[in-house]
């Protein structure tokens, strides 16, 4: 193994230290929200949040449709935060005096399940206080959705063509949906995200020809068709690849609702064209520039303004009243002929008002600075307008389908509190990043300017509404990214053909239908039933089924000569057989996941503790590169550089085992940049250090070590 060249300076916000970075640790979690983690949140572990039932009409309906009455509510664990100490101040802190008081004033970044974070949220004190929720759930596509990873740095490994470094793609989410249950799913989460919301906040919904007739009429029964509040067409400058009856798709569609009748509201403006401003020729005494404005109505069928000003009759634009107000502020200018014209000011423009269609605001291209390769990744410039649009400062704002984070990242950039959430420990990753290198360089660039007083006010740079976040776990989702990899190489080990069209098999292995068990259990009677369910409500289905697990329960064998009898009377058509991933003569010795390890030594000096990371290895990683290259037999991989397979580390230097405080992150911005991989931190006498480093997959190794 090549030792590791001149390390490189790493993320933004690190531009300017040396290796080995030093760090100053921050204390990242209060005393309140140590007793949050320790407290669960709440004394018991479930707690039931009521709903009240839509009264809108008209309503949609569908097979299965059930109005959501109660949520299940469970506890958050904390296991991340990250809280940069810096002299600039946040907001004041009387935008905090409605937030939840066992709560981190900070922003909230939850890994789970929408459905249970929004019922959690509900639970814990959040009913009727958020200003604004932006969601963008998947479309209903019939895809998955992925993103192409590879390793860092383009002369890491041994081979030289580009290729090498692929490891190909990386599920990141899954839309396929069968029948309605698209309708189901959405609808449940509208249900929490009006009791959410306050009387004057806004819901904003993005989504597609695909579904919006639909998700129109489940808006209208939730929120009440009166609240509609507009819709918003967003022109993509780029068509979608996907072209129907010979045009090409170019745009998406942003519903609004509100709360209540009185929504938050502040128009968005564009700025004037320089052909518009040079109309402002006149100048008054005061240095003023103005243009004169007509005041004789277009209508001419208007009794109530027809009358006489100045000796001249005509059907005016105003009332007399308001006339002789306009003369008295000095308003007035007359013509020639003794006619009345309005000046008006250019220091009074407030902006040139939008339509509905927007087609000003660029998707995220590949040569993007804001790219982060997440799939489906929507323009900061897009949630900039609509957070400006329905809040100000120091409100709070939630995206319960965060992706790669961008409402998060806006918030945070324009003041707002924020909440997110995602079921993808991929987006989770990628949202904590992209905050962490927002507030750095809000810090960095506050102390280039100096200022060190409570944070600029102005409109660019607007005081941020805290300088840190909190990540949470509802239930445990970290299995998914396993099993995400996993399924995707069985998929490729079995040589099945995958079923984007069906929800609930996952493809077909010759004329068979297949249906891959989750791996974090083996095969189990219920996963048999499940089936037997399914094929329940498709009596026309005479396909053979093969359920695909890594391992079975021994119950299944007895389960399946049961079933395979009734067959053979006629009374099911389907013949069910089990693969074992891990002993099926035909199909076995699948590559099962082996995790990634790090290796790292610590050194106390008189600058702190010395972390230097000697190694780190993901057979992952290296079954992906020998996938990729299956092509070239004589392909070994064997990466010269560790880095080049780790995308960040990070490090708590006072780590309670529960919680992990982020005192120092290194996270290269650019993909050809590597981590430094030696760091030094203070740290307490016999304080425990944690070091978490993440690789190009996602896998995470911890390293802890008494200081
Ligand atoms: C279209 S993407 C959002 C992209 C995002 N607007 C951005 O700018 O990056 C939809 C996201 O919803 C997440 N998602 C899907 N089902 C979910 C669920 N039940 N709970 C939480 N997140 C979910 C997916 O993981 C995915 O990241």
């Amino acid at each position: 193994m090549k030792t590791a060249k001149k390390p490189k300076t790493s993320s933004k916000t690190q531009k300017t230290a040396k290796s080995p970075k030093v760090a100053k640790p921050t204390r990242a979690v209060s005393a309140a929200s140590a007793k949050y983690v320790a407290s669960g949140l709440k004394p018991k572990n479930e707690t039931r949040v009521e709903i009240k039932p839509a009264k809108g009409r008209p309503m949609l309906t569908w097979v299965g449709k059930k109005p959501l009455r109660h949520a299940i509510a469970y506890p958050a664990q904390l296991v991340e935060s990250f809280n940069v100490q810096s002299s600039i101040k946040n907001r004041k802190s009387e935008i905090w005096t409605d937030w939840p008081k066992d709560i981190p004033q900070t922003g909230l970044l939850f890994h789970g399940d929408n459905k249970e974070v929004l019922a959690h949220l509900l639970a814990n004190g959040f009913r009727g206080k958020v200003k604004l929720i932006y969601i963008d759930p998947p479309f209903d596509s019939g895809a998955d959705y992925v993103r192409k990873v590879s390793l860092r740095s383009s002369n890491g490994t041994s081979l030289f063509d580009s290729e090498s470094y692929t490891l190909g793609e990386q599920v990141q989410y899954t839309d396929i949906w069968a029948n309605d249950n698209y309708l189901q799913f959405v609808y449940e989460r509208l249900s929490l995200i009006k009791e959410l919301l306050d009387e004057d906040g806004t819901f904003w919904l993005h989504c597609d020809y695909r579904q919006s007739h639909y998700l129109k009429c489940l808006c209208d029964e939730v929120f009440n068709r009166n609240n509609f509040v507009t819709e918003i067409v967003w022109k993509r400058s780029m068509p979608r690849g996907n072209v129907q009856h010979g045009l090409s798709v170019a745009n998406d569609s942003v519903l609004v609702y509100s709360k209540g009748i009185e929504p938050k509201w502040h128009p968005p403006l564009l700025p004037y064209s320089d052909e518009y401003m040079a109309r402002f020729t006149n100048k008054d005494k005061n240095g003023r520039h103005y243009v004169l404005d007509s005041l004789i109505s277009p209508n001419p069928d208007r009794p109530n303004l027809d009358y006489v000003w100045n000796g001249v009759r005509k059907v005016w634009r105003v009332t007399k009243d308001k006339m002789a107000e306009y003369e008295k502020q000095g308003r007035l200018e007359y013509t020639s002929n003794r006619i009345a014209r309005f000046k008006r000011y250019m220091d009074e423009l407030k902006g040139r008002p939008l339509t509905t269609i927007w087609d000003d605001i660029f998707p995220v291209n590949s040569q993007a600075d804001e790219r982060e390769d997440y799939p489906t990744q929507k323009p900061e410039a897009l949630l900039e307008r609509i957070i400006a649009t329905g809040t100000d400062g120091g409100d709070i704002v939630l995206d319960c389908f965060l992706g790669s984070g961008t409402t998060a990242v806006i918030a945070q950039k324009l003041g707002r509190r924020w909440i997110g959430a995602d079921i993808n420990k991929g987006a989770i990753q990628t949202t904590a990043k992209r905050l962490q290198s927002v507030i750095q360089e809000r810090v960095e660039s506050a102390k280039s300017k100096t200022q060190t007083l409570p944070g600029l006010e102005d409109e660019e740079t607007p005081s941020p509404a805290q300088l840190g976040f909190a990540v949470y776990r509802v239930n445990d989702y970290d299995l998914q990214i396993q099993h995400n990899e996993a399924f995707n190489l069985a998929v490729e080990h079995l040589g099945m053909a995958r079923t984007k069209t069906d929800a609930f098999f996952d493809g077909t292995l010759g004329k068979k239908l297949v249906k891959i068990v989750p791996f974090n259990h083996p095969v189990t009677p219920l996963d048999l039933e499940e089936v037997r369910r399914e094929l329940n409500n498709r009596p026309d289905e005479e396909r053979d089924i093969v359920l695909v697990g890594l391992g079975k329960e021994v119950a299944i064998e007895a389960w399946l000569d049961e079933c395979n009898k009734l067959r053979k009377q006629g009374n099911i058509p389907n013949k069910i057989e089990v693969i074992e991933l891990r002993s099926d003569p035909k199909y076995g010795g699948f590559f099962t996941h082996e995790p990634a390890k790090a290796k790292a030594s610590f050194k106390r000096t008189d600058k702190g503790v010395e972390i230097t990371i000697d190694d780190f290895i993901s057979p992952t990683i290296l079954e992906r590169l020998k996938q990729q290259n299956k092509h070239n037999p004589l392909f070994q991989p064997q990466v010269n550089d560790w880095r080049s397979m780790v995308d960040s580390v990070i490090i708590d230097s006072a780590f309670d085992g529960k919680v992990f405080n982020i005192t120092l992150a290194d996270i290269p911005e650019k993909k050809k940049d590597l981590v430094d991989g030696k760091y030094v931190v203070e740290a307490k006498k016999g304080a425990t250090i944690a070091v978490k480093v993440t690789d190009m997959l996602g896998e995470e190794v911890l390293v802890i070590k008494s200081s």
